[in-house]
């Protein structure tokens, strides 16, 4: 018997063409492999990888012939369950958060359905809707948590941070971003950070303090290298962690003035470059810098790229249960409005994850 169901994606061919809204029939009874579950979204969040990765696919780099589905962090219900599938791991009805990695897949979160093997993606799990209620900010947290946990955690993803003194100083350079207000709460919330501050407008400073930090910083005062050099100088400690969550290049030249020394266990984790990337036109950034500042360097320095792992879901879970970490939404979007959603991601002035409601 079949159970055909209507499916609204938001697709990709290549660059050559703009992003589309499809829909297609999905009989619920045949789509999926006994390895596999089906989930309904209810809400999917973007992120600039998924813009990035539309603007770098060009007919070289990503077959022309399917539709690639855009998005990766998501929240919904579990629909179907393949026999081979563990009963005490996913169940029909079990409501469930996560991310979903992919790089030009077939299947991606801005759909109405999700077909996947849960045994290949680490960071989704079921959450209880007691705690965690299905609800934008619910769906839109794990690549922006996991991001800034494995950041503050283990950024070289080989050995982890020692925050066991609670004395730890962190600087975060992009303090409004979504990546920035989740590590706020981390280091202060979870890990017990003594003091985090920011570099962001100071159009954003009063909300950005409602999520934890100190003191902040304006960037577009055109000083703000110096603004930390002498607060740190005032305060007599330098940072033992500065993380970039915007691409900048704001201490490369006078590290020492900022950033303990190396034998402090001290370090600098990127996680955009040492530039702004502009999303609408987005180029790889020169890696000579990079190589210079990891085999050169007076100072630990690493560029982190999120690996999804069990923790992502483990602990994002936990804070939001335990009220530890709250989301930032900027705006929720029909699937119609997809196009809006992309304006805002691009324009990079989201104060908060643009969601796709797909309820
Ligand atoms: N490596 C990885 O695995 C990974 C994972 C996630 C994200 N990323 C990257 O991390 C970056 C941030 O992503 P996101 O989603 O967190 O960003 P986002 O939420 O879209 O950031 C938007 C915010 O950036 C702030 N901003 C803009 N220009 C700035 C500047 N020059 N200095 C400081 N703040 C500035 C603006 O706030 P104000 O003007 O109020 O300050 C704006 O509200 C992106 O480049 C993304 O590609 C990488």
């Amino acid at each position: 018997m079949t159970d055909i169901v209507k499916r609204r994606s938001i697709v990709f061919y290549t660059n050559a063409q703009k992003p589309e809204l499809i829909t297609t029939d999905l009989d619920l009874n045949s789509c999926y492999k006994p390895e596999e579950i089906v989930v309904k979204i209810h809400y999917a969040a973007f992120n600039p990888i998924d813009y990035i990765l539309y603007k770098i696919a060009s007919s070289w780099v990503a077959k022309k012939t399917f539709a690639k589905t855009f998005g990766r962090d998501f929240i919904g219900e579990v629909v179907k369950v393949g026999k081979n599938v563990p009963a005490d791991q996913f169940s029909v009805g079990d409501k469930v958060a996560g991310l979903f990695q992919h790089l030009f897949g077939e299947s991606g979160t801005m759909s109405d359905y999700l077909i996947f093997d849960p045994k290949a993606h680490k960071s989704i799990a079921k959450i209880d809707s007691g705690k965690v209620p299905i609800s934008p900010e619910n769906g839109a947290w794990p690549l922006v948590f996991g991001t800034s946990y494995q950041a503050l955690t283990s950024f070289e993803l080989k050995k982890d941070v020692d925050w066991a003194q609670k004395d730890k100083r962190v600087l975060i350079v992009g303090a409004s971003t979504a990546t920035g207000i989740m590590a706020v709460q981390i280091a202060k919330n979870e890990l017990g950070a003594a003091v985090v501050d920011g570099i962001c407008s100071a159009a954003s400073f009063e909300r950005n303090k409602e999520y934890g930090f100190d003191t902040l910083f304006d960037y577009k005062t055109g000083n703000v290298t110096q603004d930390l050099i002498d607060h740190v100088a005032k305060t007599g400690i330098k940072y033992d962690v500065i993380y970039d969550c915007c691409g900048n290049s704001y201490f490369f030249n006078c590290m020492d003035q900022v950033l303990k020394p190396k034998n402090e266990n001290s370090y600098y984790v990127s996680i955009a470059g040492d530039s702004k990337i502009n999303y609408a036109n987005p180029a790889f950034p020169s890696i000579v810098g990079t190589v210079k500042k990891w085999f050169i360097r007076s100072y630990t320095y690493h560029q982190l790229l999120l690996v999804p792992n069990a923790d992502v879901a483990r602990v994002g879970i936990k804070m939001i249960t335990e009220k530890k970490l709250s989301v930032p939404v900027d705006t929720v979007y029909s699937p119609e409005d997809f196009e809006k959603a992309f304006d805002k991601l691009i324009s990079a002035k989201a104060k908060g994850k643009v969601v796709v409601s797909f309820s």
